[in-house]
């Protein structure tokens, strides 16, 4: 966070003004309001000449220096971004902006385990890998800088995504701090890609990417009013991200609005040789034209629903199901056709990674999948799983370190390799799939199931089934919940539909009020 001050001084008063520029000349008084700016009216502000990438950058960086130490969203600041945002100025004065698409000049925060070959670090909120040297951007920071994305620094995120340890809090990272809900502070922000989540929320950036193994990018967006695109598994770029299992992890934008989150996968889809296998795969799910065709109001109309109460919507309070039941009314209303009260077959063992086979795959895949990573580094203080294990307990007199343990590691260091319990496990989690979610939706023929916030993520998680999440309601103490639509590998374009046609119906995200400590 060592940004010189001065960047600050330059917010002046016109810079004010700019933002405040009356939208579409003399036929129009909308405002332009940077705060809850979508790319596009990013763009658009950009080619008025209203605002430059500068400017942008300029105004968050002054917000992530007010609001950080509160929220604890952002580990690291780009040191390089100012002038990646003046090139993007440059190149737009020349006319060469065009070409890049929607994301250039617009600053992107990547969550703490996306490695950036400059001189952020990529940690997973570890002090461990604190020096460590990449060998390269990882395959989605790479297609992110081709479409003129400015990097704008790294994002908190529960340690290890989660891996280190079961007593460690959402959100926590050692590096980090504790990141923290901004609608409410207390609640805490739900699961890894916490800081992502977090910093669009509260306005610190205009987009963000997080990672999700099981749950990762739909809770966090759900808990922060946001929208995240947990990706089909391979239709993004692995290779470079610090892994869990590369049986369920994937990338995706974690954004303010469906079409900012379709922008950005639009831009971070696609084959790269580094993760071929599972990307030359997904590579034959991208349609032609790509995804912002699927922004489409009457996304909806004539789309089968599954609705998911039994183990799903009936978990939750009677408020949050007589909110669900007004947002069935409204699909209903734009065309949607709604299956209700559906189940998946075996559910209790899908949701329970101790008997799905999840866990036991899970613990083997990590233990592998990370030395192989850390093993590709240039320069690391830690070379293996037991590395960090042995630098966690040297360093166990660091703050929380010793309380919140890492039991998940040494359970996963006692691992070798993938034996027969594991490929009984991974046989297993193939099976529930395809007898649970993928035959109810072939019999029911349906488009997408819904279900609230996370909670159907397992669902999705060891089926490599792609979910987005949109912002569906508050609750009485003010945290939000999202509503998620997941369906079969390869199904964003109509999940794409559904989403921006509900969130267009509703817009239910309003940015939290963070005013008194701004
Ligand atoms: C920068 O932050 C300060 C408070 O920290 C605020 O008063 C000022 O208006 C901000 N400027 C911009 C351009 O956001
Ligand atoms: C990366 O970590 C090193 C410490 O090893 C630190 O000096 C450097 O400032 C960090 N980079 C950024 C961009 O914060
Ligand atoms: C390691 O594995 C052995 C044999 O499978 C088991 O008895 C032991 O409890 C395991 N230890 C941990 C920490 O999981």
């Amino acid at each position: 966070m060592a940004l010189p001050s001065f960047f600050f001084l330059l917010l002046s008063s016109t810079l004010l003004l700019a933002l405040l520029a009356v939208v579409g000349g003399t036929t129009s008084h909308a405002t332009f309001n940077i705060d809850e700016a979508t790319i596009d009216d990013i763009q658009q502000s950009f080619r008025r000449g209203d605002l430059t990438s500068r400017a942008l950058l300029e105004h968050y960086l002054n917000r992530t220096r007010a609001l950080n130490p509160l929220l604890r969203a952002v580990i690291e600041l780009n040191p390089d971004a100012l002038r990646q945002a003046d090139r993007a100025d440059r190149e737009r004065r020349r006319g060469d902006g065009k070409r890049r698409g929607g994301l250039h000049g617009i600053p992107v925060l990547l969550k703490d385990n996306i490695a950036t070959g400059d001189r952020l670090n990529t940690t997973a909120g570890s002090f461990a890998l604190l020096g460590s040297l990449v060998p390269r951007d990882s395959g989605v920071a790479r297609k992110l800088r081709r479409a003129g994305a400015v990097i704008f620094g790294k994002a908190s995120m529960s340690e290890w995504a989660h891996c280190r340890s079961w007593h460690i809090p959402s959100g926590w990272s050692a590096r980090g701090g504790q990141g923290r809900n901004p609608y409410v502070l207390s609640a805490g922000p739900c699961d890894s890609s916490s800081g992502s989540a977090i910093a669009v929320a509260a306005n610190m950036v205009s987009v963000s990417l997080g990672t999700e193994t099981a749950g990762s990018i739909i809770c966090p967006s759900a808990r922060n009013s946001v929208v995240g695109i947990k990706p089909t598994v391979g239709l993004t770029s692995r290779a470079g991200v610090i892994p869990v299992t590369p049986r369920q992890d994937t990338i995706g934008p974690i954004c303010r609005t469906v079409s900012d989150a379709v922008q950005v996968l639009e831009a971070i889809v696609g084959f790269d040789e580094r993760d071929a296998e599972a990307t030359r795969e997904g590579s034959r799910y991208i349609p032609l034209g790509g995804y912002r065709q699927f922004l489409k109001k009457d996304g909806l109309k004539g789309k089968r629903l599954g609705v998911l109460r039994k183990v799903f919507l009936d978990s939750y309070d009677e408020s949050i199901q007589k909110t669900f039941e007004e947002h069935f009314d409204t699909m209903r209303q734009r065309g949607g056709i709604l299956i209700d009260d559906l189940e998946i077959a075996n559910v209790e063992s899908i949701i329970d990674p101790t008997r799905s086979g999840e866990f036991v795959a899970t613990a083997a895949e990590f233990k592998m999948s990370l030395n192989a990573y850390l093993s590709e580094l240039i320069e690391s203080p830690v070379r293996s799983l037991l590395d960090v294990i042995l630098f966690n307990d040297k360093h166990s007199n660091q703050e929380r370190t010793k309380e919140f343990g890492q039991d998940f590691f040494l359970v996963a260091q006692n691992r070798s390799g993938l034996g027969a319990a594991e490929r009984a496990a991974i046989a297993n989690m193939g099976r529930l799939s395809t007898e649970g979610l993928e035959r109810l939706m072939k019999e029911k023929q349906l488009d997408a199931v819904v279900t609230p916030d996370a909670i159907g993520s397992r669902v999705l998680a060891i089926g490599g089934y792609p979910g987005i999440s949109v912002p569906a309601g508050y609750r009485r103490d003010g945290v939000p919940f999202g509503i998620c639509f997941g369906g079969l590998k390869g199904s964003e374009p109509k999940l794409i539909e559904m989403a921006y046609a509900f969130e267009q119906a509703t817009k239910l995200r309003t940015p939290p009020a963070l005013k008194e400590h701004l």
